[in-house]
């Protein structure tokens, strides 16, 4: 069996590829990913020279190339993590947004009708659902909540959402897809929170924290996240939606706090700094399908997986030395100087 893991040089992606390898060695795996800013591809060193592994550099909103990989290699199953994914980049320059995360959707719909697969899996977003008040904790986001789009990041996810949706009911694909809390784990991009937190402290850096830092976001080990594809992908029901998190809510600033703890700095480190524009404040998923549906539970909880990632990003300090030394610099200078 072939599947065509799109993205997968970036951070769910690559522990997708390395979850499904070890899983089913008996599959052929193939990633397609342009490689941008966010895809690395010594990520995948350690399944690169493997003879399950095919990596094909390029881009989603490419048809012809799309069409070519989809005619010469008849992937069984698409999972399509590609996508430009900081709500920060989105707010700065929104068009590229747009053109992956909306365009490289319909090309590999288009792709998937004209070849045919079996399953074609959309990894959304609970951003698409916007925000909950923090002063109501008894609500939570569930598949029927309604769209709600804050950035031009979640917009382009919840567009991409309802074109998927649309060939389903139009064309009968046989596509579902799940909207995932927040992620954290090894191979994280350093410009996502933790990561953000964890490598500023390492080097004895201001934490930035954005406005009064109590905003609330649901934290999933990554590897929970790419157990409940899977499970989606094999039992899931076509054209459904499955919300995916762990109720595990946190304020930012406590996670600072506890990031600051572990790796032993001092809190002065916390620098508060101006707010994102249009902030969400609370995000809390409601997992009651997918856990009554397909038996997915967390297995990780935050302090040990917290500990995990900590971990990684001490004994993998090339990786990500190496991103933060190049073009990221010029990003941070203009996200974060002066502010
Ligand atoms: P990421 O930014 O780490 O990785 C994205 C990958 O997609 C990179 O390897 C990049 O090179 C590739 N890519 C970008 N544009 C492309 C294009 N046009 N063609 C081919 N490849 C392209 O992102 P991530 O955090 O791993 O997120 C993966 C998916 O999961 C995204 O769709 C995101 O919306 C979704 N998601 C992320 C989170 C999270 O907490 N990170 C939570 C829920 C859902
Ligand atoms: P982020 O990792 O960008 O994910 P999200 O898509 O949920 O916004 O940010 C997580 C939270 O951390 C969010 O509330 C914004 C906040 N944040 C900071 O306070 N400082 C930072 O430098 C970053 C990157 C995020």
């Amino acid at each position: 069996m072939t599947i065509l893991v799109t993205g997968g040089a970036g951070f769910i992606g690559s522990n997708f590829i390395f979850y499904w390898l070890d899983k089913h060695p008996e599959d052929k795996v193939i990633c397609l990913d342009k490689l941008t800013y966010a895809g690395n591809l010594s990520t995948l060193r350690p399944v690169m020279d493997s003879p399950s592994f095919k990596f094909v550099k390029g881009d989603i909103c490419d048809k012809k190339l799309v069409f070519e990989l989809f005619k010469n290699e008849r992937p069984e199953y698409v999972v399509n993590f590609a996508a430009e994914s900081h709500v920060d980049r989105s707010i700065t320059g929104p068009e590229v947004f747009l053109q992956t995360n909306y365009m490289g959707t319909a090309t590999l719909l288009e792709a998937c009708r004209e070849f045919g697969v079996g399953r074609y899996h959309q990894v959304s977003t609970d951003e698409v659902y916007g925000d909950l008040p923090l002063d109501r904790p008894d609500l939570f986001f569930t598949e029927d909540s309604p769209l709600h789009t804050s950035s031009p990041y979640s917009a382009s996810k919840a567009a991409a959402d309802l074109l998927v949706q649309s060939y389903v009911r139009t064309f009968g694909a046989p596509a579902t897809i799940s909207r995932c809390s927040n992620n954290y784990g090894p191979y994280q991009f350093p410009e996502k929170f933790i990561p953000l937190m964890v490598i500023n402290a390492l080097n004895d850096e201001p934490l930035p924290v954005y406005g009064d830092g109590l905003n609330v976001r649901d934290w999933l080990f990554v590897e929970d996240h790419c157990r409940a594809i899977e499970l989606i992908l094999r039992g899931g029901r076509v054209g459904e939606i499955y919300n995916i998190g762990g109720h595990n809510e946190w304020r930012n600033i406590d996670v600072v706090r506890l990031v600051l703890q572990e790796l032993n700095r001092p809190e002065s480190l916390v620098q508060y700094v101006s707010d994102r524009k249009g902030h969400d404040r609370r995000y809390a998923i409601d997992p009651e399908k997918i856990r009554d549906e397909l038996g997915w539970l967390p297995q990780t909880g935050f302090e040990g997986g917290l500990k995990r990632t900590l971990r990684w990003y001490l004994d993998n300090r090339p990786w990500w030395r190496d991103i933060v030394s190049g073009e990221y610099r010029e990003y941070y200078q203009k996200m974060y100087g002066g502010r």
